[in-house]
C-alpha cells in the first residue's frame, strides 16, 4: 500500500491547494463563491503574519518509482480565540480527492490538526459542515467531535462585504 505523508504546506503548493479548494467547493455545490486566487493564498499563508496554515496529504512514491510525491488532500486551519476557553483552532477546509477517500487520509489530517492545536496550547478545535454532508458528519462524530447545532442550538452567521460596507458607512 502507498505511504501517506501529512506535512505543512509550502508556498509553491498554493496552485495545487487552489485546485483542491475548487474541487471541495464543487462537492459542496457552492463553486460560485470561490473568489480566491493563488496570489492571495501565497500572500495570506506565507507572509510575515500568516492568516492561515495548511497541511497537505501526499502519496509518497514507492522505492524505485520515478514520479515525485503527489498531493491528494489538504486541511486548512487558523487560530481563533474563545473568551470561555482561550486558544482554539478552526479547521476551515478538509478535502481528500475522491479516488483516495476511505483510506484514513482524512482522519490523519484531523489527527495532525489536533496535534498542532495541542502543541500551540489550544483547548478546542472547531469546524463546520453542511447539513446534508452525512458522511463527513459521521466521520467527525466517529472521531469524537460534538455537533454544536444538535447539542447547543448554535447557528452560523456571516456578514458579506456589501453589508459590511453599509455598516461601516463606505
Ligand atoms: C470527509 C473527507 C475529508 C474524509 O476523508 P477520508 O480520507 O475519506 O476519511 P477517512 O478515510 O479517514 O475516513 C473514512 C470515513 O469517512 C467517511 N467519508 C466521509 N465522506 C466521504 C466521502 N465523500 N466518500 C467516502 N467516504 C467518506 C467514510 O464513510 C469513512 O467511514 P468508514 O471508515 O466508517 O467507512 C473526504 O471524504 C472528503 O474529502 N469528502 C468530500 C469533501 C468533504 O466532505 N469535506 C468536508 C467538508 S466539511
Amino acid at each position: 500500500m502507498a505511504s501517506i505523508r501529512i506535512r505543512g504546506a509550502k508556498e509553491e503548493d498554493c496552485g495545487e491547494i487552489l485546485k483542491l479548494i475548487r474541487e471541495l467547493a464543487e462537492y459542496e455545490k457552492l463553486s460560485d463563491q470561490v473568489k480566491i486566487s493563488e496570489e492571495a493564498l501565497r500572500a495570506d499563508g506565507f507572509g510575515e503574519n500568516p492568516f492561515y496554515h495548511c497541511l497537505v496529504a501526499e502519496i509518497l512514491p514507492a522505492p524505485g518509482e520515478l514520479q515525485g510525491p503527489c498531493i491528494v488532500g489538504y486541511g486548512l486551519y487558523y487560530f481563533i480565540y474563545s473568551t470561555w476557553k482561550g486558544r482554539n483552532v478552526y479547521l476551515e477546509d478538509i478535502y481528500v480527492m475522491p479516488e483516495h477517500r476511505g483510506q484514513g487520509i482524512g482522519s490523519k489530517i484531523i489527527k495532525k490538526v489536533a496535534e498542532v492545536a495541542l502543541d500551540k496550547g489550544c483547548s478546542q478545535f472547531r469546524l463546520a459542515v453542511l447539513d446534508w454532508n452525512q458522511k463527513a458528519i459521521d466521520l467527525y462524530k466517529a472521531l469524537g467531535a460534538q455537533d454544536l447545532t444538535e447539542a447547543e442550538g448554535w447557528h452560523s452567521f456571516r456578514f458579506e462585504e456589501e453589508v459590511m460596507k453599509k455598516l461601516a458607512g463606505r
